[in-house]
C-alpha cells in the first residue's frame, strides 16, 4: 500500500529519496513526505496529494543532508491531509517514523499518552511517541528502543525511523509488510520495493518477519525479535533500471500492454528441459518432494483482484490437464470461513507482487493445516515466493501501472503451465502431449503482437463508446474470467460502471437491466461454448443492447451478423490459450476510454498497486 524509502550515506540524500518515492508512488498517492537530518535536528516536509506537490515544496526549501526517510501514502486511518501525511514525530521532535501497514492496537497504545500530544489521526504516529519515550526513559539508542517497542505492536508493519541525535542511523522493523534493504559503498538503503533501489544496486535483501535492522553509511546490522543476529533473504534482481522506466510510452500501463509478447515469451522460456522424448516441465524453485504433490486430491487457488481472474483460468487448466478438483477462493474471504484444506490439498497462491496481505494470510492459514503450497508470483524473493514449497515465477518484469496487464497474461500462461506440470507429476498426460501443448503456448506472443497491431481500430471503438455509462461484459467457460477482467479494467481506470456476468446467468436477472442503448461486451472466441455465446448475444440484442464482440478470426463473419462491432483475435490451436490473447483488446479499450475521459491511467483514484492492508 504505502511506499517507504530510507537512505543513510555520504551523498546528498534528498534527490535520491524523492527519486525513490517517484518509483514507489504506485503504492499510494494520497500524500507524501520526508524527514531528514538537518543541522538543528529533524526537518519534515509533508504534502497532501500526489508526490508532485512534495517535490514542488522543495523549490522553497534548501536542505543538504546525507540521511533521511520518505513515504508515499494510501490512507487507511485518517483522511489524506497534510497533518496525516507521514513522517510523524513525537512531540519533542526527537523521533520520526514512516509506516506501511496497520497498527491494530493503536488506540490502546494512544491511551498511554495525553490525547493532546497527538498531531494526526493515524495509527502510525503512536510509534514515534513510544520509541521516543523508551529512548528517554532508559537512555537507550534508537535501535534498542525500537527493539523494545515492536513487541507491543499488533498488526502489520514495515517501519522506518530516525532520531535527531543519531544522524547516521536509520532503524527499520518488519512484520507482514514488505521491506527490502541494501548496502553499497556509498550508502545503506531500505525501501518497500526493489523498484526504489534499482538505481543504486541490484543486490538486495528482503527482511523477514520479526527482523529489525540498523542502517548506517557503513552497512546494515540485522537482529531477530529476540535481539540475536539474523540474516535477511538476500537475492539479485534480474531486471535493471531501464525496465522500471516508461521508455517513451505515455503511461506505464500502455508500455506494459505492449510488453506482453516479450513477457509471455519470458514466462515460457526454458520450461521444458531434458532430452527429446523425456523433456520435463519444471518449476523455478521446488522445496518439496514431487511425490507429495502427486498425492494431493484437491487444489485450492488463492488470489485477489486480477490474479483471482487468472486463478479462474487456472481452475480450467488444472481440471482439464491434471484431472484434479479445483476451488478458486477470494483470499480475503477464505480464512474467515471453515475452509477444508489439509495435507492432501495443494494450495496455489497467485499474486503479481507476492505481497498482497490477504493472499499471504490465506496461504499461511492453509500452511498451518499442512497443505503443500505453490506460489505463482512475479516478484522474485517476495513473501509468497519465500514461504511456498514451490515457486513458478511469471518473469514479467516490473509492473508499475496500478491496472494489471502483463502480470495477468503471464499469470494465465503460468496457470496453464502449472496444469501441465501437475499432469506430469500425476501422470495424467503423456510427456509428448505435454510438450505438444507447451509448443502451442508458443503461439501466444505472436498472437498478442497481432492484436496490438490493431490498436487503431480498438481506439476507434473507444471513441464510439467512451461515454457509455454502464457496460455489461459476458462470457462463458474461459471467456468468463476474461469478461470479469475486462469489466475490472474499465471500472478501475475510467470509473465507468462495468459488471461481468456468466452469459448463461443473464436470464436469471441481469438481462432486466438491458434497454435500448445498453452496451454489452461479449467474449466469444472459438471453442466449445461458441454457439451458446451466440444465443446469449442474440438475447441481449433482441432487447436493444449494442454488442461489441471479441471473437476469433475464423468466426468474424459469423459474429458480424449478430454484433454491432467485432474485434478479431488470431485463431489459436489451443482453446485455453485464447483467453490470454482475448484480454489484450479489452486492456487497450479500457486504456483509450480512460484517456478519452481524461483520467489518470497509471494512478487511478482510491486504488493502490500492492495491497498490504486487509
Ligand atoms: C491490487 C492491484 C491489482 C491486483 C491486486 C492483487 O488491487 O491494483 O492490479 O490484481 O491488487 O495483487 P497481487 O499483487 O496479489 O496480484
Amino acid at each position: 500500500m504505502c511506499g517507504i524509502i530510507g537512505i543513510v550515506g555520504r551523498n546528498d540524500a534528498i534527490p535520491l529519496i524523492l527519486d525513490g518515492l517517484r518509483r514507489l508512488e504506485y503504492r499510494g498517492y494520497d500524500s507524501a513526505g520526508i524527514v531528514v537530518h538537518a543541522d538543528d535536528g529533524l526537518t519534515t516536509v509533508r504534502r497532501a496529494g500526489k508526490l508532485g506537490h512534495l517535490i514542488e515544496a522543495f523549490d522553497d526549501v534548501s536542505l543538504a543532508t546525507t540521511s533521511g526517510i520518505g513515504h508515499t501514502r494510501w490512507a487507511t486511518h485518517g483522511a489524506p491531509t497534510d497533518t496525516n501525511a507521514h513522517p510523524h514525530c513525537d512531540p519533542t521532535g526527537r523521533v520520526a517514523v514512516v509506516h506501511n501497514g496497520i497498527i491494530e492496537n493503536y488506540q490502546a497504545l494512544r491511551q498511554e499518552f495525553p490525547a493532546e500530544v497527538f498531531a494526526s489521526d493515524t495509527d502510525s504516529e503512536v510509534v514515534a511517541h513510544l520509541v521516543a519515550r523508551e529512548m528517554a526513559a532508559h537512555s537507550v539508542e534508537l535501535f534498542d528502543a525500537v527493539q523494545r517497542v515492536v513487541p507491543r505492536l499488533n498488526g502489520a508493519y514495515s517501519l522506518c525511523l530516525v532520531a535527531a541525535d543519531e544522524p547516521d542511523t536509520i532503524v527499520v522493523a518488519k512484520l507482514e509488510a514488505p521491506l527490502i534493504v541494501a548496502a553499497t559503498d556509498t550508502a545503506s538503503y531500505c525501501a518497500s520495493d526493489v523498484a526504489a533501489l534499482i538505481a543504486h544496486t541490484r543486490d538486495v535483501a528482503a527482511l523477514l518477519d520479526g527482523q529489525i535492522a540498523k542502517l548506517t553509511p557503513d552497512g546494515i546490522e540485522v537482529v531477530d525479535h529476540s535481539g540475536n543476529p539474523s540474516e535477511p533473504h538476500a537475492y539479485h534482481v534480474s531486471w535493471d533500471l531501464e525496465a522500471a522506466e516508461k521508455q517513451g510510452f505515455a503511461h506505464f500501463m500502455r508500455k506494459e500492454i505492449f510488453e506482453q509478447p516479450t513477457a509471455v515469451s519470458d514466462t515460457l522460456l526454458d520450461r521444458l528441459t531434458g532430452l527429446d522424448g523425456a523433456r520435463k516441465l519444471h518449476l523455478d524453485e521446488l522445496r518439496i518432494d514431487e511425490r507429495e504433490l502427486a498425492r494431493v486430491n484437491k487444489v485450492t487457488i488463492l488470489a485477489c483482484g486480477t490474479s483471482l481472474h487468472a486463478g479462474m483460468l487456472g481452475r480450467l487448466a488444472i481440471e482439464h490437464f491434471a484431472g484434479l478438483p479445483v476451488e478458486v477462493e477470494v483470499a480475503s474471504e477464505f480464512r474467515y470461513r471453515d475452509p477444508i484444506v489439509d495435507s492432501n490439498t495443494l494450495v496455489i497462491a497467485i499474486s503479481q507482487s507476492g505481497e498482497t496481505v490477504d493472499t499471504i494470510a490465506a496461504a499461511q492459514y492453509a500452511k498451518e493445516q499442512q497443505a503443500p503450497m505453490i506460489a505463482l508470483v512475479n516478484v522474485v524473493g517476495s513473501t509468497l515466493a519465500r514461504t511456498a514449497d514451490g515457486v513458478m515465477y511469471t518473469h514479467a518484469g516490473p509492473e508499475v501501472a496500478v491496472a494489471s496487464t502483463k502480470a495477468f497474461t503471464t499469470q494465465i500462461v503460468g496457470c496453464l503451465l502449472l496444469g501441465l506440470y501437475l499432469a506430469q507429476v500425476r501422470g495424467t498426460r503423456y510427456s509428448t502431449e505435454i510438450a505438444e501443448v507447451v509448443g502451442k503456448l508458443g503461439d501466444i506472443p505472436q498472437a498478442i503482437s497481432d492484436v496490438l497491431a490493431t490498436e487503431a481500430a480498438i481506439e476507434a471503438l473507444a471513441k464510439k463508446y467512451y461515454n457509455t455509462p454502464y457496460t455489461m461484459f459476458i462470457g462463458r467457460h474461459a471467456g468468463l474470467p476474461i469478461a470479469m477482467e475486462g469489466a475490472l479494467k474499465l471500472k478501475e481506470i475510467s470509473y465507468l460502471h462495468a459488471e461481468a456476468f456468466p452469459a448463461g446467468e443473464m436470464k436469471h436477472g441481469p438481462i432486466a437491466l438491458i434497454e435500448p442503448g445498453s452496451l454489452v461486451v461479449a467474449i466469444a472466441f472459438d471453442g466449445h461454448v461458441f454457439e451458446k455465446m451466440i444465443s446469449n448475444i442474440q438475447e441481449v440484442r433482441a432487447r436493444g443492447a449494442a454488442v461489441l464482440a471479441i471473437t476469433s478470426a475464423s468466426r468474424v463473419e459469423e459474429l458480424q451478423a449478430h454484433a454491432d462491432d467485432v474485434i478479431a483475435i488470431p485463431d489459436m490451436a489451443l482453446e485455453l490459450a485464447a483467453p490470454v490473447v482475448a484480454v489484450v483488446p479489452l486492456q487497450l479499450f479500457s486504456y483509450h476510454v480512460a484517456q478519452l475521459r481524461g483520467e489518470d491511467v497509471d494512478q487511478p483514484r482510491n486504488l493502490a498497486k500492492t495491497v498490504t492492508v486487509e
